[in-house]
């Protein structure tokens, strides 16, 4: 259950990055996300060092769509690793922490004009295309600025893995890039060539996210290998880079069982190997874009427990002071999350109950039966794994403030991103004058 520094100290208070969790929890208020720092270097490490051993040359790009602000941008610059980006917002926070622009990976599959035009003024490295379209707004974009844009196509390989369905994206039937076998894929990348303002990189897929099995990595592969093959064939076009994409799996329970990383690396790289010796091509650059697999575990959320109720017969519900506006996956996609009471780690879990949290929806649960020790209201919940898409998709549904994050490393804990208040809920309201009541006044006297 326990992941990256995590401890449990003499009182039995859960202990992460050297901080004792209850003392967070005091310190900050709940919800919070805390931020093993240690651990996410560590993956972002592993990383590297996986891909460098079983491709040599490789790139790892964390995916920011699944944690993003300016303090992580540092840190995934501190660890080399490069940025994949998904809108002029994300863009914006990688520029103001000064991120390496030539390692800013721009996707979408529907970029506006501007925020093309601002990935082109900030030079970023490379813009992944994903239609006719913006292969045309590119062009013109970068033919008004007299420049070059660096460019991957994103290809959709036709590959099902495994996974949510709202989470697959490498399937022909998708919003995402080019679909492979069709006649327009081809006709994308010969314009790409000619286009006098592009520069065609390389190839992009991705083909859906928490996978497990390695077999959906290997044939997408290799089915982008013999894409290449067929590009050379047709166009005569050797393409050198080749981004595979993010996607594999974390832990959330007992059960999930991801291959580790050096097993990732070394299914693609030996996938590469092979199909490049037998269609007699060189091997290209390749790039992999893991966002959850980079940040997922080593992110917890810390609750208050409140009221508790139970349904005789049927179940005990522990209600905690956030839920699916802090962390939407449970209702989204059915996730299941493992939890601990911070401050009776140690104690032996011997109810069965279910943690609801705070917005007027019925489904908004975080954790369906979980064994926890008896909780009273007061009690510290951390749940665990909350790193990844969960402070990206949080909302203010029912005007909650969006919650501080914290990272805890060797025993020192510091905010990077500050807790909303009820005055950043109505920051951007404006009451016209033929409205105007006392909202104004009221505003200014509760803060
Ligand atoms: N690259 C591209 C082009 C992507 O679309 C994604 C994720 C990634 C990389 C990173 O994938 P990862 O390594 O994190 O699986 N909100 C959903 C996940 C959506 C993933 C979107 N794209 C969830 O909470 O499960």
């Amino acid at each position: 259950m326990l992941r990256g520094t995590m401890a449990i100290d003499a009182r039995g208070h859960l202990v992460i990055g050297g901080c004792d969790a209850v003392k967070l929890a005091q310190d900050y208020g709940t919800p919070l996300y805390v931020l093993d720092e240690a651990a996410l270097r560590e993956r972002a490490r592993e990383y590297r060092q996986a891909f460098s051993r079983y491709l040599p040359g490789s790139e790892v790009i964390y995916a920011g769509k699944a944690l993003l602000n300016t303090a992580i941008c540092r840190i995934m610059a501190e660890e080399n690793l490069a940025l994949d980006v998904v809108s002029g917002g994300e863009l914006y926070t990688a520029l103001v922490a000064a991120f390496p622009t030539e390692k800013i990976y721009f996707h979408g599959n529907n970029k506006s004009r501007q925020e093309l035009a601002m990935a082109l003024d900030h030079r970023v490295g490379r813009i992944v295309v994903d239609s006719f379209y913006e292969l045309k707004l590119l062009q013109e974009l970068a033919a008004a600025r007299n420049t070059v844009a660096n460019i991957l196509v994103r290809i959709t390989p036709g590959v099902e893995p495994n996974t949510h369905s709202y989470i697959q994206t490498g399937q022909f039937d998708s919003k995402f890039g080019f679909p492979l076998g069709t006649k327009d894929t081809l006709a994308a990348i010969e314009a790409a060539d000619q286009m006098p303002n592009l520069r065609l990189w390389g190839l992009h897929c991705h083909i859906g996210s928490q996978i497990f099995g390695l077999e959906s990595f290997v044939t997408a592969t290799k089915v982008m290998v013999r894409f290449l093959a067929e590009i050379k064939e047709s166009l005569g076009l050797e393409i050198m880079e080749l981004d595979l994409g993010g996607g594999l799996g974390i832990r959330y329970h007992d059960g999930n069982e991801p291959p580790s990383l050096g097993e990732y690396a070394k299914a693609l790289g030996e996938a590469i190997c092979e199909s490049c010796t037998e269609l007699e091509l060189p091997i290209p650059k390749i790039m992999v874009e893991p966002g959850r697999s980079i940040v997922g575990e080593a992110g917890t959320t810390l609750y208050t427990v409140g009221s508790i109720k139970d349904i005789p017969g049927v179940r005990r519900y522990v209600a905690v002071d956030g839920g699916m506006a802090d962390n939407p996956r449970v209702t989204l996609y059915q996730a299941v999350y493992e939890a601990c009471l911070a401050n009776k780690a140690k104690d032996e879990p011997k109810e069965l109950v279910t943690i609801a949290g705070k917005c007027c929806e019925s489904g908004d649960m975080l954790i369906k039966d979980i064994m926890l020790p008896p909780a009273e209201p007061g009690d510290v919940l951390a749940v665990f794994a909350t790193g990844a898409y969960n402070y990206s998709m949080a909302s203010n549904y029912n005007h909650l403030p969006r919650p501080a994050m914290v990272t805890v490393y060797k025993g020192m804990s510091e905010i990077i991103v500050e807790r909303e208040s009820y005055v950043d809920l109505i920051r951007l309201d404006r009451v016209p004058p033929r409205l105007t009541t006392s909202t104004e006044t009221l505003a200014g006297k509760l803060t």
